[in-house]
């Protein structure tokens, strides 16, 4: 039922794009995609707990615009899941700075706003009504409680693309569970039924992309920034992790950019084959965090299937290689500009 290759295309005027995210480095990867495409503009960070702490996600989402030397709102949103107890973030994976232990970090400008991340969500949606794409990459409480503040929000945002979720390929934290669904499975099921533009972008297809190592490399030599040498650390902790305990992995020196194709869909959408479905995540018991769509159009008796909100765009397959080529290019553009130091104290 209903599979069709994405086809959208972006128009002239750059997309404004909220970037909810837990800083992590295929978050880092996402964040500088999106500062380096033209058809992307990001108005502002949201972050949350996930990969790091959310006061590390702050640090982080903070330190990277002013690596690349960008400013923009950065929020402070959610430290804990709805309903179940947090979990250590996963410092075997990012390192226990998000960004694969830097050596160092050097004084730059920049203090976050004020604003709790989801009263930004919903400020900005009421600002630009119709315009704002929220891209979300990371546990999805933010979205939650944007919801609670304000009700009307799905009729309010352009679309929501979130990484995260699995509907045939097996789950990273569990054999049905991805972990940002798995973080918050309360907070991901009140997105999946907000009745929002929703477009889910899960394993099924992050894990059909191994980056390799040295298209990070090549993009530092290339650039030689402070922006890039500090992606390419992080993404050298990151593959470690993954050519260690990934056996599709272990013949690559690389990883898996998940967070990044979160972007990619939305600017070549040309790229994914879609299925349309109702999704609903499994909040409690042995399946906790799996997220279960409907894909044959059957009535069926159990409550939660019923169909008065759109579906779900779920991506099930995507050229893998050809999204490898459009995530080099991209971070190979003159996007970067020189980092503002703090003054001397
Ligand atoms: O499962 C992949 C997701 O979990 C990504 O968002 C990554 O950053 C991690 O948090
Ligand atoms: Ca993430």
């Amino acid at each position: 039922m209903n599979i069709l290759l994405k086809q959208q295309p972006m128009s002239t005027i750059p997309r404004k794009v909220i970037f909810d995210t837990d800083p992590g480095v295929d978050d880092a990867m996402a964040l500088f995609y999106a500062l380096a495409h033209p058809d992307i503009d990001v108005v502002g960070i949201t972050t949350t707990f996930g990969n790091v702490y959310v006061e590390q996600a702050v640090t982080n989402a903070l330190y990277l615009c002013a690596l690349a030397g960008r400013s923009m709102p950065v929020t402070q949103g959610v430290g804990k899941p709805i309903t179940k107890v947090a979990e250590a973030p996963p410092e075997h994976i990012h390192g226990a700075d998000g960004l694969g232990n830097l050596p160092h970090r050097i004084a730059l400008q920049g203090q976050p706003d004020p604003r709790t991340s989801a009263q930004f969500i919903v400020d900005m949606a009421r600002r630009y009504p119709g315009e704002i794409t929220l891209v979300a990459v990371g546990p999805l409480g933010n979205l939650a409680a944007a919801l609670q503040l304000a009700p009307e929000l799905p009729t309010l945002v352009r679309e929501v693309i979130l990484m995260g979720g699995t509907v045939l390929e097996s789950g990273n934290v569990s054999p049905v569970a991805e972990a940002n669904i798995w973080n918050d499975p309360h907070a991901a099921d009140a997105v999946f039924t907000a009745g929002w533009p929703l477009t889910m972008v899960g394993l099924d297809v992050t894990h059909q992309l191994i980056l390799p190592l040295t298209l990070f490399q090549n993009i530092a030599q290339h650039h030689q920034h402070i922006a890039t040498d500090t992606l390419y650390h992080a993404v050298q902790f990151y593959s470690a992790f993954y050519s260690q305990h990934d056996p599709v992995v272990a013949h690559i020196n690389g990883c898996y950019g998940h967070d990044v194709l979160a972007f990619v869909v939305l600017t070549n959408p040309e790229l994914f084959t879609l299925q349309a479905g109702r999704v609903r995540v499994a909040t409690d018991g042995l399946a906790q965090g799996q997220t279960m769509m409907r894909r044959k159009d059957i009535s069926y008796p159990q409550h939660g299937w019923h169909d008065d909100i759109p579906p779900t765009q779920v991506c099930m397959d995507v050229q893998a290689d050809a999204c490898k080529a459009v995530i080099e290019a991209t971070l190979m553009r003159p996007w970067l500009q020189t980092p503002e130091k703090s003054p001397a104290k």
